[in-house]
């Protein structure tokens, strides 16, 4: 694809996936252009990133809305506007209601921090350890109404060490999160990565696991 993806990209906090796409972009790596980020969190660091990158930004308050349903529809309204061929969840901290994916099928991912279908919701890293797993790790989904539940297309899986916290496992496993997500959206970008009858085509065959992150930073089918 000669031209660049324009992406939309939802967050509530920190941004630091946000951060490793705009990197990417900035430094050649990605044939992308965020052309929104928005918020339900007015003072969330991801829109002061945008900002910083020069990026058009929104936040939105719920509590200003009647209910879910219509903040959502304003939301997505908006979003729209701006044209995105995708729609990137990057720490987007609320749940959507079914109608304003439904048009999105396929054009909005998801990163999560556990090696779903481990896992789904909150305090990931948490339970991974209380469940003495060996390893751990994160996943980039296509959005279903489900939570943390569509069609996984890559994940990267590191190893729990035996004096990991929740935090210490967090922070080890937030760097390789970011090349996770710049490498699934690049698969996007190029057509090599879609979704079609909720499976995940990747090089026009559909997967039956999800891709992996390799050391040098690339995705590729597990081997057995
Ligand atoms: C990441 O751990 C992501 O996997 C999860 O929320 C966190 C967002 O971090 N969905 P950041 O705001 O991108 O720094």
């Amino acid at each position: 694809m000669s031209t660049r993806l324009r992406i939309a990209v939802l967050a509530s906090g920190r941004g630091s996936n946000l951060q490793a796409l705009i990197d990417a972009q900035r430094n050649g790596r990605l044939p992308i252009e965020v052309v929104l980020v928005a918020s339900d969190k007015a003072h969330a660091a991801a829109l002061r990133r945008a900002e910083d990158a020069g990026i058009a930004t929104l936040a939105l308050d719920p509590k200003s809305y009647a209910d879910r349903a219509a903040f959502d529809a304003d939301l997505f309204a908006r979003v729209a506007a701006c044209e995105p061929d995708l729609i990137v969840l990057a720490g987007f901290m609320r749940i959507l209601s079914p109608d304003v994916l439904a048009p999105w099928a396929g054009h909005i991912i998801n990163i999560h921090p556990s090696l779903l279908p481990k896992y789904r919701g909150l305090h990931t890293h948490r339970r991974a350890l209380g469940a003495g797993d060996p390893t751990h790790g994160a996943s980039v989904h296509y959005v279903t109404a489900e939570l943390d539940s569509g069609p996984t297309i890559a994940q990267i899986e590191i190893p729990i060490v035996a004096s990991d916290t929740p935090d210490a496992l967090a922070s080890r496993l937030l760097g390789r999160e970011h090349e996770l997500l710049v490498a699934s959206v690049a698969l996007i970008a190029s057509g090599r990565v879609a979704l079609a009858d909720s499976r995940v085509v990747y090089d026009g065959a559909a997967l039956t696991a999800p891709l992996l992150l390799g050391e040098d930073g690339t995705l590729a089918p597990r081997t057995a």
